[in-house]
């Protein structure tokens, strides 16, 4: 009941003309697949030149962040009125934003909000580090961030919501959660925060993605997890042939 979501998030990579390459690589190979959310999300900068690309096509665009205020004197940030021209959706509250630039939970659930606001889907990031992984945090912290950052959402807007679950250990490293261990944080940590918030059914629409070095091989062992509804990939949506076998291992 939940159609399966693969977005790739570039994050600082590609100049225009390789984000160009790039979605051209991918092609129709991307396109002709079916029964799958597919959204690709590059640096500010190619999202223009992207969104000409993906014209009349069924893949969607995100940005990778945006400030939650409409306009005004925040020098060097981009509003959801300037994202909402161009994309879809957009990712909020990554962990690299919230380890280099000092986003909190606070400034996250300002950015879901205005996500709201602006009719955007909010792809909302969150997970664990190692420290707290190896502490045995990981359902404390992963169940404030969920409650947190989505603090406010209106229960019309719920089923709108995609959350990531990206521990920050598995990000980058190669070395991806087992398919159990995220399912487990999917299904008896973020799921039941979820219904907490807006209740059972609400609960059961919302898409959880995983992130953290998924590739082709490891996509299917985390899409057979009845919770896991999608990914979230990093370092192999920038390879296309690649990024479409994930998304291809998505399809139920
Ligand atoms: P990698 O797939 O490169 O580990 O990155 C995951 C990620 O942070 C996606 O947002």
């Amino acid at each position: 009941m939940r159609t399966p979501l693969v977005a790739g998030n570039w994050k600082m990579n590609k100049t225009v003309a390789e984000a160009r390459e790039l979605v051209a690589g991918m092609g129709q190979n991307l396109k002709r697949i079916q029964g799958v959310e597919k959204v690709l999300c590059p640096p500010f900068m190619s999202l223009v030149a992207v969104a000409n690309l993906l014209g009349g096509t069924d893949i969607g665009l995100g940005a990778q962040n945006m400030h939650w205020e409409d306009k005004g004197a925040f020098t060097g940030e981009v509003s959801p009125v300037m994202v909402k021209e161009f994309c879809q959706y957009v990712i909020l509250g990554h962990s690299e934003r919230r380890t280099y630039f000092g986003e909190t939970d606070e400034t996250v659930n300002r950015k879901v909000l205005a996500a709201q606001r602006h009719g955007l889907t909010p792809i909302v990031c969150i997970g664990e580090t190692l420290a707290q992984y190896e502490s045995g945090q990981t359902a404390d912290v992963v169940r404030r961030q969920t409650l947190e950052g989505l603090k406010g959402v209106d229960a019309a807007f719920a089923p709108r919501l995609v959350i990531a679950y990206e521990p920050v250990w598995a990000i980058g490293t190669g070395k991806a959660s087992s398919g159990e261990n995220a399912e487990f944080v999917h299904r008896d940590v973020i799921r039941p925060a979820l219904r907490e918030l807006f209740g059972e059914e609400t609960a059961q629409s919302i898409r959880i993605l995983y992130g953290g070095s998924v590739t082709a091989a490891n996509a299917p062992e985390f899409f057979a997890q009845p919770n896991i509804d999608g990914a979230l990939v990093g370092g192999a949506s920038l390879k296309a042939e690649e990024f479409v076998a994930i998304v291809q291992a998505a399809v139920k």
